[in-house]
């Protein structure tokens, strides 16, 4: 816009006979969410040449088939900087040491440290990996218990794709280099339970995947339910096989028959059972609806969102003062605390920035939240004393944070 310019660098990079990528560099400046802009505008335009490519390609003749080379990456880029985008820290550099198709439409990626040793992380935690094309996308780590070499991911390619799934499916390939984020783990197993459910729909296993091996390893009980159209959908089987008998795969189900199967694992609630739920948001909402119809209280019902679907309404405008750090400031409409914290200097983690993850948490000593994440429970909700900074408002003229 208004005459700015980027320097940018495409190389052409053949893969195999009839396939190549199109890698970008774009230089240092503008950083931010300028940057990001940039990173956008040549995404969107590679993706349209690429449509034109390929519509040319398919009618030319297919040419011999070329013998790929493949290099390995150098030590040297283990020094890159650490990546920042929007507080979003990615200080880990890993290579995809092999990629394969875990499912239809699932691919795996085993992510191995280019240097030292990658850091530890308990069952329900994820990694934020920041792509090639600019775009910052969650995921969980499916590891059992002693697999520390490497993490190993799962991404379920989706139709209405922004770019992220995409770029995952479509342009990673072994021997890529990637920026991670550390562990977090906002989706905590308990071990103390009696019996623990697992509700698994789609990609929502893989979090799960990763809890019940942990289970099964020390021998605690557990089922372990999985939704999915079909056998062909059921991710990790290599995985999901060691479960043995607790493996209970629930598939071809439409909705009503969901909510039956739903009924059927959640009855019989007895004090010391705990429940995991994770997968598509339909499939969470009827499962938290049925568990607290059939005696399931709160504290035992876990769930962990993909994403934050609610419409945010941003209209309000309010004050937000946080107590330790001795700062007050506004939050006008159209922008979030998170957003505003962080122009004032006040470093706040976060991860998915739309609600769902917990990471951006913070605890409200005054005021009244106005809640639009998807993260917290209802009994959180009511309390008032916690909010998810990236989304929440206030109802109230002024919060207090303990920041
Ligand atoms: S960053 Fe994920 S809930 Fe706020």
């Amino acid at each position: 816009e208004e005459g700015a310019e980027t320097l940018a660098v495409f190389f052409v990079q053949p893969v195999d006979s009839n396939r190549s990528v199109i890698r970008g560099v774009v230089d240092g400046s503008p950083r931010g969410a300028e940057r990001l802009t940039v990173l956008h505008h040549h995404n969107e335009r590679l993706s349209k040449l690429r449509e034109i490519v390929e519509r040319e390609a398919q009618a030319a003749p297919q040419p011999a088939p070329l013998e790929p080379v493949i290099e390995r990456v150098s030590p040297e880029l283990a020094e890159l900087p650490e990546m920042t985008a929007h507080g979003r820290k990615a200080t880990i550099r890993v290579t995809v040491a092999r990629k394969w198709m875990a499912a239809d439409g699932i691919a795996a990626f085993e992510l191995r440290p280019i240097k030292g040793l990658l850091p530890t992380f308990q069952p329900g935690a994820h990694i934020d990996v920041h792509m090639p094309n600019g775009l910052i996308r969650q995921y969980s780590i499916t590891n059992g218990p002693g697999e520390s070499d490497s993490y190993v991911i799962g991404v379920k390619l989706e139709r209405d794709s922004k770019g992220g799934s995409r770029c995952m499916h479509e342009t990673l390939r072994a021997g890529d280099v990637l920026a991670i984020s550390e562990p977090r783990n906002n989706f905590p197993l308990r071990r103390d339970a009696e019996k623990t459910i697992f509700v698994a729909g789609g990609i929502g296993a893989t979090p799960l995947i990763a809890m019940a091996q942990a289970l099964k390893n020390q021998s605690l009980d557990f089922a372990f339910h999985y939704f999915a159209q079909n056998q062909a959908q059921l991710a990790f089987p290599e995985k999901t096989a060691l479960l043995g008998e607790a493996l209970k795969p629930q598939l071809g189900l439409d909705p009503e028959g969901t909510a039956a199967k739903l009924k059927d694992i959640l009855s019989g609630y007895r004090p010391g059972m705990h429940v995991y739920l994770c997968g598509p948001g339909p499939m969470l909402e009827a499962a938290r609806r049925i568990a607290a119809e059939v005696g399931w209280p709160e504290t035992a019902v876990h769930f962990e969102y993909f994403k934050n679907t609610n419409t945010i309404d941003d209209s309000s405008s309010f004050e937000v003062a946080l107590a330790r750090s001795c700062v007050t400031f506004k939050v006008p409409a159209g922008r979030t605390i998170l957003d505003v914290m962080r122009e004032v200097g006040i470093d706040m983690p976060s991860s998915c920035e739309q609600g769902a993850c917990g990471t951006c948490l913070a605890t409200v000593i005054e005021g009244e939240p106005d809640h639009q994440d998807v993260y917290l429970n209802d009994a959180e909700r009511k309390s008032g004393t916690k909010i998810m900074t990236c989304v929440s408002r206030a109802k109230s003229a002024r919060l207090v944070l303990d920041l």
